[in-house]
Order: structure tokens, then sequence, then C-alpha cells
């Protein structure tokens, strides 16, 4: 049996290491590249592909896997919005994938982002650069006076929710679907609105869907309090941009930390020496705000995460080509 993977980075090649010594009945082989109809062919006499990217897994590269002969699919990450599964169903792909590597890392990610901008830390890094150790005027917010919105109560929006309880902040909550816990605590509204017109903070943890796409557009931001804090941890898609700037620009929106940008595949994953040479304007703009933190989609970057990823990806591949249905099943035919 062989396995492929697609766009292994420096730091998972110790995991993979450790993967292939408990499981020396399969041979594994990869490359850097992510997965596109140039390096389709790349995996030729694999059974199955191991593969994590953002950016959108083309219909000519899952053709050509097929050629291959190739039917099994393992990404190493949660979100599966990169697929089309009109294509998935009509190459017949099983796919699986990481539902929970670590949903604290992602929680952490956002709970620190909405910190650093409570705190104004942008703010005082930029005075401490300038040799500016004076106090004014940046003088922050208390997390124990916040009401923090959670949008999607899943596993990372249900860490999000202890960990800013403890830090004493007022938790709300949205989803489609009740957690029992959650619902216990009596954190529920029951629409969107409501949670709008309520928090002064608003954390997205949820996919990325046909019916949520932009769910934060201008309509959204005009029913939230003024001077809220939006925090997206979780697909760039749920905000628009325009929209997102022209309510930091009236002052509606007071600030907001992004781990996934729309279209952020613009410019992550690429070194640009300075925020000046963003190619796309629209980025650009948000990057150049001291009440704008942008991280470059790395919430789930731990080093927990990472063995997690390897080890349920490459487990979960291996299942799929035994013809076994792991518990990470995403989708399959039948
Ligand atoms: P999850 O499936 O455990 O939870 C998602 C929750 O969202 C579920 O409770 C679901 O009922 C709810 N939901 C779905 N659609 C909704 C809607 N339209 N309105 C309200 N609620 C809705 O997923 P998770 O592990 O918590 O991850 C959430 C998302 O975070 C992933 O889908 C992924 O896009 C993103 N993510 C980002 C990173 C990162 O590094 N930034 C890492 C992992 C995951
Ligand atoms: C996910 O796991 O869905 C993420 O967003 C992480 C990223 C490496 C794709």
């Amino acid at each position: 049996m062989k396995i492929f993977a697609y766009g292994i980075r420096e730091d998972e090649k110790s995991s993979i290491e450790n993967w292939k010594s408990a499981n020396p009945d399969v041979e594994v082989d990869y490359t850097d590249q992510t997965l596109t109809p140039e390096t389709a062919t790349l995996a030729k006499g694999a059974s199955g592909i191991v593969t994590l990217q953002t950016t959108p897994y083309e219909r000519e590269s899952l053709k050509i896997l097929k050629d291959e002969g190739i039917s099994n699919i393992s990404i190493r990450n949660v979100g599966y919005d990169n697929f089309n599964f009109d294509d998935l169903k009509e190459f017949n792909f099983k796919l699986s994938n990481v539902p929970v590597y670590s949903p604290n890392a992602i929680a952490e990610h956002a709970v620190l982002l909405i910190g650093r901008l409570l705190r104004r830390i942008p703010e005082v890094d930029t005075k401490f650069d300038n040799g500016d150790f004076t106090w004014a005027p940046t003088i922050g917010k208390e997390y124990r006076e916040q009401t923090v919105g959670v949008i999607g109560t899943g596993h990372i929006g249900r860490v999000a929710i202890q960990m800013l309880q403890g830090f004493g902040a007022k938790v709300i909550a949205y989803d489609v679907y009740h957690n029992e816990a959650i619902e216990k605590q009596g954190l529920y509204v029951d629409t969107l609105e409501e949670l709008y017109q309520q928090a002064d903070v608003i954390t997205l943890h949820v996919p990325l869907t046909s019916d949520n796409a932009y769910m934060i557009d201008e309509k959204a931001i005009e029913q939230m309090k003024d001077g809220v804090y939006l925090i997206n941890c979780a697909r760039g898609e749920l905000i628009s941009n325009d929209a997102l700037i022209k309510g930091l620009d009236s002052g509606k929106i007071a600030g907001a930390g992004l781990d996934v940008l729309d279209h952020e595949n613009n410019v992550f994953g690429k070194k640009w020496g300075s925020i000046n040479n963003l190619p796309d304007p629209t980025i650009k703009n948000l990057a150049e705000r001291q009440n704008v933190i942008i991280t470059p989609h790395n919430a789930f970057y731990t080093e927990t995460a990472i063995w997690n990823m390897i080890e349920v990806s490459f487990d979960s591949n291996k299942d799929l080509i035994e013809g076994k249905i792991p518990d990470t099943l995403v989708y399959s035919k039948k």
C-alpha cells in the first residue's frame, strides 16, 4: 500500500517519520507542492493521498487522480469548503478530514486576538518601536466588561467560550444546532439579530457553506452595536471585506482580528518584505490599520495540532484504502 502526501512542510516531516515507523507496511512519499493539475500525476502508484491546502481542489486535479486509480483523499485539516462535492461524487472519491486536531489552538488564537484588540496592543507596540514609553492614548478595555457573541458552538466555539468565561467575559452564543452543555448554561440567543444587537465582540466559529457566505455584510453590521469588535478565525468568505472596511471607516466597527480573509490566497503564504508591497489593495487597506490585526491563517499552527493532523489523516487514509470507514469520513458515495 502506498500513500502520497501533498503540501508537506519541514515542520511536518518528523511526524511523518514517526507515523511511518508505526506503520512499516505502508510506503509513504510526499512533495512540498500542493495538489494541482500539474502535480496530480506525482501520486501515480499510490492508493490514497493526504493533502492540505487553502486553494480550491480543482476538478482537473481530481480527474487526473481518478485516472491514476486513486479514490481515497484525506485532508490534514478541518474545513473542506475548498472541495466541489459534485466532483467527488462524479469521480467516486472517499474523503476524510481531521475534525478535532486541536480546537484549543484556534480558540486560543481567537481569544488572544480579542485581548490584543481590547488592550490596543498594535498601538502600544508602535509606540514602543518609536521609543515612546508613555500611557496615553492606549487606554484599554477589560474582558469582564464585554459581552462576547460566539457564532458556532462546535469544537472550537465551545473551547473559546470556556476561555472567554475564564477571563470573566459574559458570553452569548448562536448556532443552528444547540449543544447540550451550552444550552444548560443558557447562553443561546434565538437569532443572529439578537446576538448582533447585544454583543460588544463577535467571534466566528462556523464552517463556510453555500448558505452563509458573506453572512457578515453591510446589513448584518448595521444591526451590531456601535464600536463592535469582529473576530474571524473560521473562513475569510464569511465576512465581506468591503462591508468591513466601510464599518471600520465609520467607526461602527472598533477593530477586527482576522486570521482568515476573503481572497487570502492573494497574500498569505508569501514573503512581501513590507505590507506596502501587498498586491491586493483591499487587504493592504485592512493591514495598514492599527485597529486591525491580521494573522496568516496560522491559528491552527501549534506543535500539538501538527502531530494530530499527520497522525489522524494518515490513519484515516490507510483505513479508507483498506475499505474501512473511519469516524473522520466526510464523504462517500456509498
Ligand atoms: P464544528 O463542526 O465542530 O462546529 C461548527 C459549528 O457551526 C457546529 O456546531 C454547527 O452546527 C455550526 N454551524 C454550521 N453552520 C452554521 C450557521 N450557518 N450558523 C450558525 N452555526 C452554524 O467545527 P469547528 O471544529 O468548531 O471549526 C469551525 C470552523 O473553523 C471550520 O469549519 C473551519 O472553517 C475553521 N477552522 C479554522 C482554522 C484556522 O486555522 N483558522 C482551523 C480549523 C478550523
Ligand atoms: C482548517 O483546519 O480547516 C484550517 O483552517 C487550517 C488550515 C491549515 C487549512
